[in-house]
C-alpha cells in the first residue's frame, strides 16, 4: 500500500510540474503578447514624436495607433456607423474636451481641431497652412487647378471666378437651367411604379444639372461617356496615387485626360460660335469663364478653363447630391416643418403675377424659412474634415502643432456640439431663429477663409430649388425610415435611400 501511495504522489507532482509549466508557457505569451502590443503601440509615437526633440510646448493629447495604420481602423469603425464625429467622441472621452488632438491617419501624422476658434483660425491663415489634401487629389486635380495654386497665383484665380460662379447675375441666369432640370427629375421619379434609390437619382441628377450648368446642353452620348469617367475620376481623388495599370489612380489619371478633352472641345466649339456670332448667346458658366478678364486684360487660357470646369464639378458634386438628399430626407420625416416650409413655398407663389412663368432670384430671397431649413441640413450633413498642412511649427493653445503634420479642421463635430447647438441630433431649422449671433467659427459646412467654397450660393440655390418644386408638388415615403447609414464622403442609408414617390398636385 505504500508503493501504491508513494507511486500516486510522484504522479501528482509530475502533473502539478507539467501544470506550472504549462502556466509559465502561458505567463511567457501572455508577457510576450502585452510587450509586442506595448511596442507596437510606441514605434508610431517613437518614430514621429521622438524624432520632433523638444518643442516650445507638448503636443496635444492623443495616440499615434499602429505602425503604417495608424488609428485608420478606428476611423473605419466609425465611418462604418455613418458617422464619423464618433471618432472624436473616443479622443474626448479618453483625452478630455481639449479640442485639439495627435493622430496618425490617411497615412501621415495629424493634429485634429474640434473648436470654432481653432478651426477657423487654421482655416483662415494660409501663410502657415497650407492644403494637406493626399497627393492622388494633387495630382488629379491638376498643376494650374484652384486647388494647387498657392497664395498670390490663388488669390488672382479666384477674384477672376468669383462673379461667373457664384455673382448675383450669373446665378440669376442659372436659376432656369436648373428648375427645367430638376422637375425633369421630380417628374420622372413620381413616375416610376416601384421605389426608387433616392442616393444614385440624386448622383444622376446632380451630375446633369451642373453640367447643363457648366457647359450648356452636350449630345446625350457624350453626357453618358463623361457620367462614367466622371465615377472612374472621383474613385481616384482618394485612392493610393499608384500609376500603374490597373490601380483605380491609374484609371483616375486616364479618366481625367479624356474628360478635360471633351471640355476642350466644348470650349473650341463656343469659341467658334463667338466668332461667327451664333445667337447661342452667353448662356452657361462656361461662357462666362472665356469672357473673364483681370485688371491687365488677361484672359484664362483654355487650360485654365478646362481645370476649373472640372475641378469645379468634382467639388460641388457630393455636397450638392448629398445635400440634396439629406434636404428630401428631413423635410420628408418632418411633417410640422414640412408644413411650414410648404405654407411658405405657397404664399410666394400666390403673390406671382401671371404673366410670370417659374422662379426667379427675387423669390428665392423672399424664402426665409427654406433657407433655414437649408442652413440645418447643413449643420446635420457631417462631412469629414478639411486638410491642411502646418508649413512651419505653431503654437496654438498651449500645444505645439509641428511642422510639416496634417491639420485636420474637423468641422462636423463643431456642427454637433450640445454645448454649442442644443439637442444637436433634433432637425430643427427654428434654431435659427433664436441663434442671433452667430459664435465664429460654429457654422462653417462651406470652409473659411480664402479656400471658402466659391460654389456655395450656387450649391444653396440647387438645393433651394429642388426643395421649392418638392414641397409644392410631391410626396415622399421612405421604405425603411430607420435603414442604418455608412459613410461615404457624407452619411448615407444603407438601402440607398429607397423611396416612394408621388406627385400630389
Ligand atoms: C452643398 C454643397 C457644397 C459644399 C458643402 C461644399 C463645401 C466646400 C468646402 C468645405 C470647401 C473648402 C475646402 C477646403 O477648405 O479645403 C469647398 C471648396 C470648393 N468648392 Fe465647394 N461645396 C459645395 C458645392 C460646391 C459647388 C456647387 C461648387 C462648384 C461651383 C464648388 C466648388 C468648390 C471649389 C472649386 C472649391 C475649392 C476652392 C479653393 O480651393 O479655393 N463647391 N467646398
Amino acid at each position: 500500500q505504500g508503493r501504491i501511495r508513494a507511486e500516486w504522489d510522484r504522479k501528482v507532482q509530475k502533473k502539478k510540474m507539467e501544470l506550472n509549466f504549462l502556466w509559465q508557457i502561458v505567463a511567457v505569451l501572455l508577457g510576450g503578447y502585452a510587450f509586442v502590443f506595448w511596442f507596437l503601440k510606441k514605434v508610431n509615437e517613437w518614430y514621429y514624436v521622438g524624432r520632433l526633440g523638444k518643442t516650445e510646448f507638448p503636443l496635444p493629447p492623443g495616440d499615434m495607433g499602429w505602425p503604417f495604420l495608424g488609428n485608420m481602423l478606428s476611423l473605419f469603425k466609425c465611418l462604418r456607423t455613418g458617422d464619423p464625429n464618433h471618432y472624436i467622441h473616443h479622443l474626448i472621452s479618453r483625452y478630455g474636451k481639449t479640442g485639439i488632438y495627435k493622430t496618425h491617419i490617411f497615412g501621415r501624422p495629424s493634429i485634429i481641431l474640434c473648436r470654432p476658434e481653432l478651426n477657423r483660425r487654421v482655416l483662415t491663415n494660409e501663410e502657415t497652412f497650407g492644403l494637406g489634401y493626399p497627393k492622388s487629389v494633387f495630382l488629379l486635380t491638376g498643376e494650374k487647378s484652384l486647388h494647387n495654386v498657392m497664395v498670390a497665383e490663388h488669390r488672382r484665380l479666384r477674384k477672376l471666378i468669383t462673379s461667373p460662379l457664384n455673382g448675383q447675375e450669373a446665378i440669376a441666369m442659372y436659376i432656369k437651367h436648373i428648375e427645367k432640370n430638376v422637375i425633369q427629375f421630380l417628374d420622372e421619379w413620381a413616375s416610376m411604379k416601384k421605389p426608387i434609390e433616392l442616393v444614385e437619382e440624386l448622383k444622376k441628377a446632380t451630375f446633369k444639372i451642373t453640367t447643363f450648368v457648366f457647359l450648356g446642353y452636350i449630345k446625350e452620348s457624350t453626357f453618358r461617356a463623361t457620367d462614367t469617367l466622371f465615377t472612374d475620376y472621383r474613385r481616384g481623388l482618394m485612392a493610393p496615387a499608384i500609376n500603374i495599370p490597373g490601380f483605380t489612380f491609374h484609371k483616375a489619371l486616364k479618366a481625367r485626360n479624356k474628360l478635360l478633352k471633351i471640355i476642350r472641345s466644348v470650349l473650341e466649339e463656343k469659341k467658334a460660335m463667338a466668332k461667327s456670332n451664333e445667337p447661342e448667346g452667353k448662356k452657361y458658366m462656361i461662357d462666362l469663364l472665356i469672357d473673364v478678364e483681370d485688371e491687365d486684360g488677361k484672359h484664362l487660357d483654355d487650360e485654365h478653363i478646362a481645370d476649373l470646369i472640372l475641378t469645379s464639378l468634382s467639388a460641388g458634386f457630393d455636397g450638392l447630391s448629398m445635400g440634396s438628399l439629406w434636404g428630401l430626407m428631413h423635410l420628408a420625416g418632418n411633417p410640422q416643418v414640412f408644413k411650414k416650409a410648404t405654407e411658405e413655398q405657397e404664399e410666394i407663389v400666390s403673390r406671382r403675377p401671371s404673366t410670370q412663368k417659374g422662379l426667379i432670384l427675387a423669390e428665392i430671397k423672399q424664402m426665409h424659412y427654406l433657407a433655414k431649413v437649408v442652413d440645418e441640413m447643413l449643420r446635420m450633413t457631417n462631412t469629414l474634415a478639411l486638410f491642411r498642412k502646418a508649413k512651419i511649427d505653431v503654437s496654438i493653445n498651449g500645444y505645439t502643432i509641428p511642422k510639416g503634420w496634417n491639420v485636420l479642421a474637423w468641422n462636423g463635430a463643431i456642427h454637433m456640439d450640445p454645448t454649442i447647438y442644443e439637442n444637436p441630433k433634433n432637425f430643427d431649422p427654428s434654431r435659427w431663429e433664436n441663434m442671433s449671433v452667430k459664435q465664429p467659427g460654429a457654422f462653417m459646412p462651406f470652409g473659411a477663409g480664402t479656400r471658402l467654397c466659391p460654389g456655395n450660393e450656387l450649391a444653396k440655390l440647387v438645393m433651394t430649388i429642388f426643395l421649392h418644386y418638392f414641397l409644392l408638388n410631391y410626396k415622399m415615403e421612405r421604405i425603411n425610415p430607420e435603414s442604418p447609414l455608412y459613410y461615404e464622403q457624407a452619411p448615407l442609408p444603407l438601402d440607398n435611400g429607397l423611396v416612394r414617390f408621388t406627385k400630389t398636385t
